[in-house]
């Protein structure tokens, strides 16, 4: 994906986090005109990739967009290839997470209210899918997050996501729910904090490595069903 100025000088690396200041990680200026123009850039950037995201998946509306991520606690991963566009940079794929506050069943058919990290949105251009680009942005996101994949909930994910989730990471068994979101068996049955006896409101924060998760369980009533709607917190996607 092409832009009218030059890709690398916004974004210098090929792996870059935008969060809600809508400046890249890698962003180091106190010069306002810099700061402003910077995120002017970036902005830019977000509506383009975010609507063409959408029209891949078929959405009337954008998930990703620079309204929607400015001032939240969300996060885009953006891939970039530097070479592209005759050496300025053209944006490839982006990954857009963000914790939501969902009701979940586990396998056992219980209810949890607990507030994962979610994958929000997540595209590759037309032009390069299926060369691996989709892995490197989702490799770098959970080393960055250091989170498992199965510990992450998927927004209303496409063929193509639970595709790649099979192929990359070996989820298959999805555990159904009543909402929009999939979560697979393993976003409960390895965690060892979401066992009977967990302590309320418990920040899990452990390392990929012990195979531990990055959320955090809100409900003083822990693992008994939660009596609200179901769903009742999803949001439209
Ligand atoms: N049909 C079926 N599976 C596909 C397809 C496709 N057209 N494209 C990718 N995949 C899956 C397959 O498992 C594929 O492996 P294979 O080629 O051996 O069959 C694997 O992904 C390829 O892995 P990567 O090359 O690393 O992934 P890619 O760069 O293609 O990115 C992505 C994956 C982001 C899903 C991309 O295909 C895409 O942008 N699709 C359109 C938009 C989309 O569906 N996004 C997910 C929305 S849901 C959400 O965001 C919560």
């Amino acid at each position: 994906m092409e832009f009218n100025f030059c890709i690398n000088d916004v974004l210098p690396h090929r792996l870059n986090c935008i969060d809600g200041s809508m400046l890249p990680d890698s962003f180091e200026s106190d010069d306002r005109q810099m700061i402003a123009e910077c995120q002017q850039k970036v902005a830019i950037i977000l509506d383009k990739i975010g609507v063409s995201s959408g029209i891949a998946q078929g959405l009337q509306t954008p998930v990703t967009s620079s309204d929607r991520l400015r001032n939240s606690d969300h996060k885009v991963y953006l891939l970039t290839n530097p070479d592209g566009d005759g050496g300025d940079g053209t944006v490839v794929g982006l990954l857009k997470i963000g914790h939501k506050k969902l009701y979940v069943f586990d396998a056992a058919g219980k209810h949890h209210e607990l507030t994962p990290i979610c994958v929000l949105d997540f595209y590759v251009h037309e032009s390069m899918q299926r060369a691996g680009c989709g892995r490197m942005l989702y490799e770098h996101m959970l080393q960055a997050e250091n989170i498992n994949p199965e510990y992450l909930a998927l927004d209303r994910p496409s063929e193509k996501l639970l595709g790649f989730l099979k192929k990359h990471y070996d989820l298959v068994h999805i555990i159904p729910q009543n909402n929009n979101f999939v979560v697979y068996d393993r976003f409960f049955s390895t965690n060892p904090d979401l066992l009977p006896g967990y302590k309320n409101s418990a920040k899990i924060d452990s390392s990929r490595a012990a195979g531990k998760s990055s959320f955090s369980i809100t409900p003083a009533s822990g693992r008994a069903l939660v009596s609200r709607p179901v769903g009742a917190m999803d949001k439209a996607k």
